[in-house]
């Protein structure tokens, strides 16, 4: 993977040319809140290792062309629906489409280059890595260095149209990487951690629709006014001790707290009994906290272990289990993008 950079604030200079440009941006796991942050309680996410990577180019003729290298073969013949290639584009032309008329350059013919190795629909953010992506190496190309913050908010928009109801933490994590503690509407404040948590992704293999489980959260909680305010007051008080124990390097406290944020999950709905077998045999085997990330359903386990040797003993157990483990670490850069 090439060294990418990016500063952070705009330099507005459209060009009337495009330039070759390359983007790259990390993937996310969230330690606590998700599905609550929609609601309005703060999470804890972190963005990780796993890359999508944008080439755009000028090209002959008119209009955008986008093309994705995405590893499908993760879904193949996992989930009862593999989603339609075509349907997985829409989003990625939305972002382009979206950023060039941002920038002013709506007459501009890019090729629209993605290569994403994040899973995709397994909790991971690989629609939030490659848009945020696109829209920075296609704002580039056109001679603009989009702030963070536009970049956010551009975020919106396919977003909206995948998630129906994105509260925007997936993208800040793979905008600003690190650990950030988000909430809604756009509010994101750095984690300076003590040391790095050693954490373990484990893939049940079972995908899911975020927007179905993300609006069927949202009716549940209308519903059931009452237990949705006790779990918000709960899980404020789990990222904020998260985000202390972080600080703190205690990881103890942070084992305790994931596993309080997977009970929590579980009793709205969005855990699957393969999620809370993976969660049990990780803690069996000497995790200090296990739970899923994401937006559930199938997806993702993370897994806290106290050390590395007992991460990769935990490892060998859940690839027996059915899973297919990562041994991720922190992404600290976000973003970044350069002329190619
Ligand atoms: C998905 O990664 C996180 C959810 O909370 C949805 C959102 O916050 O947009 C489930």
């Amino acid at each position: 993977m090439p060294q990418l950079h990016s500063r952070s604030e705009e330099s507005s200079h459209p060009t009337s040319e495009p330039s070759p440009t390359i983007a790259r941006a990390p993937g996310k796991i969230i330690l606590s809140g998700e599905h609550f942050v929609v609601l309005g309680a703060p999470a804890v996410a972190m963005a990780i290792n796993l890359y999508s990577q944008v080439h755009v180019v000028p090209k002959n003729g008119s209009g955008l062309s986008v093309t994705a290298d995405i590893p499908l073969r993760f879904l193949a013949g996992k989930s009862g629906n593999p989603p339609d290639p075509g349907e997985l584009l829409l989003p990625l032309q939305m972002a382009a489409e979206a950023t060039l008329k941002q920038t002013g350059s709506i007459d501009h013919a890019l090729q629209v280059d993605v290569e994403c190795e994040i899973p995709v629909a397994a909790g991971l953010g690989s629609s939030a890595s490659t848009t945020v992506a696109i829209i920075s190496a296609v704002a580039r190309s056109n001679g603009i260095e989009m702030s963070k913050k536009k970049i956010f908010q551009l975020g919106f928009v396919p977003e909206n149209f995948l998630h129906g109801k994105p509260s925007g933490v997936d993208q800040a994590a793979c905008i600003y990487g690190g650990m950030i503690q988000f909430s809604r509407p756009s509010n994101v404040k750095t984690v300076r951690l003590k040391k790095d948590p050693v954490l373990l992704v484990c893939d049940t293999g079972i995908h899911h629709m975020t927007r179905t489980l993300v609006g069927g959260v949202v009716q549940k909680s209308k519903k059931e006014k009452k237990d949705f305010q006790n779990y918000l007051a709960k899980v404020r008080e789990i990222s904020s001790g998260v985000a202390r124990s972080l600080r703190e390097g205690d990881d103890e406290d942070l084992g305790t707290l994931m596993n309080q944020n997977h009970e929590l999950l579980r009793k709205i709905g969005v855990s699957h009994p393969k999620l809370d077998h993976l969660v049990e045999v990780a803690r069996r085997a000497g995790a200090l906290g296990a739970k899923l990330t994401g937006a559930g359903g199938g997806g993702c386990v993370i897994v806290l272990s106290p050390s590395r040797g007992v991460r990769d003993r935990i490892a060998r157990v859940l690839r027996r289990e059915g899973g297919t483990p990562y041994k991720i670490s922190m992404d600290t850069g976000g973003v970044e993008s350069r002329p190619a």
